[in-house]
């Protein structure tokens, strides 16, 4: 039988968060990637990171998951304390990650792969089950099932990498950049099946991205950051809407070297 899920709310009538980040610090020896980052994720909603080129939005998912651990703070998964968990446990817990150049095993099959996805689950009877699920999301995976991973093009490789994910059933799945390297037409794509998979599984993302067009338009909550730091957080139908991410990262006003310029300088956001 199952029991009714309940969402714990706070005082001001939000969700208590599934995710929450507190003052994370994250280094590679003496490169201080990550410098006090705080945020936080609501179950079922897409929340997305924001960066450029080396911003520090990678460190922050492998610090999540746990392949990184920090040089400070803490990370929060539901209600438990999971910083510099073991990256397996994670998955567990519920907590899965589609890390940044898909990752795929290429020498195995399409079926086997989404099978490794599922290494973690107790209920391993269900798993073809499960894979039928997935290529419901993506059908050219199906007609792929038995060959090799690595002669998927990258657009089907980065199917493959979310199909994974969800094979261990999380309820937060962190997607890095599933936007890198593909055609807008197949960003599209892809974006629309990670939103259908959020709307009607109830699965909570949390999205880093550069292309700031296509995460605006599919989140609900997003962070801005810039070199390890978060500079500016909202709704995205309010980010959207603001002159700065409309400028640098929209590209909506022509940028001249004037513009570049003042970019550089500018410190403060409104
Ligand atoms: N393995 C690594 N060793 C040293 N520095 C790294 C390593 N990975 C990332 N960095 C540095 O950490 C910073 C943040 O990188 P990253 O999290 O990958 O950014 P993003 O994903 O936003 O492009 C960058 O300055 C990058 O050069
Ligand atoms: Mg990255």
């Amino acid at each position: 039988m199952n029991a009714p899920t309940t969402i714990a709310v706070n005082l001001q009538g939000r969700a208590a968060p599934i995710l929450k980040l507190q003052n994370i610090e994250s280094a590679y020896g003496p490169i201080k990637a990550i410098r006090g980052v705080s945020l936080e994720v609501r179950p079922g909603e897409i929340a997305t990171v924001l960066g450029s080129n080396g911003a520090g939005k990678t460190t922050i998912l492998k610090t999540i998951s746990g392949i990184i651990d920090p040089a400070k703070g803490s990370v929060q998964f539901q209600d438990r304390d999971i910083t510099a968990e073991d990256p397996a446990r994670i998955v567990q817990l519920g907590l899965s990650h589609v890390p940044e150049g898909r990752e795929v095993f290429p020498l195995l099959s399409v079926r086997d792969n989404l099978a490794m996805g599922a290494f973690t689950r107790a209920d391993r009877e269900r798993v073809a089950e499960d894979i039928e699920v997935v290529f419901g999301y993506f059908p050219v995976l199906r007609e792929r099932a038995q060959q090799s991973a690595g002669l998927l093009s990258g657009g089907q490789q980065q199917m493959l990498a979310i199909s994974r994910a969800l094979m261990a059933k999380p309820d937060l799945i962190l997607l890095d950049e599933p936007s890198l390297g593909l055609s807008p037409k197949l960003t599209r794509e892809i974006f629309e099946i990670v939103v259908r998979i959020n709307r009607e599984r109830g699965t909570t993302i949390l999205l880093v991205e550069q292309n700031a067009n296509m995460a605006l338009n599919a989140a609900d909550y997003g962070y801005v950051l810039e070199n390890g730091r978060i500079v500016t957080e909202g709704s995205c139908a309010d980010l959207r809407e603001k002159e700065d991410i409309k400028e640098f990262y929209l590209g909506m006003k022509a940028e001249g070297v004037r513009a570049e310029r003042r970019w550089k300088k500018k410190k403060t956001w409104r």
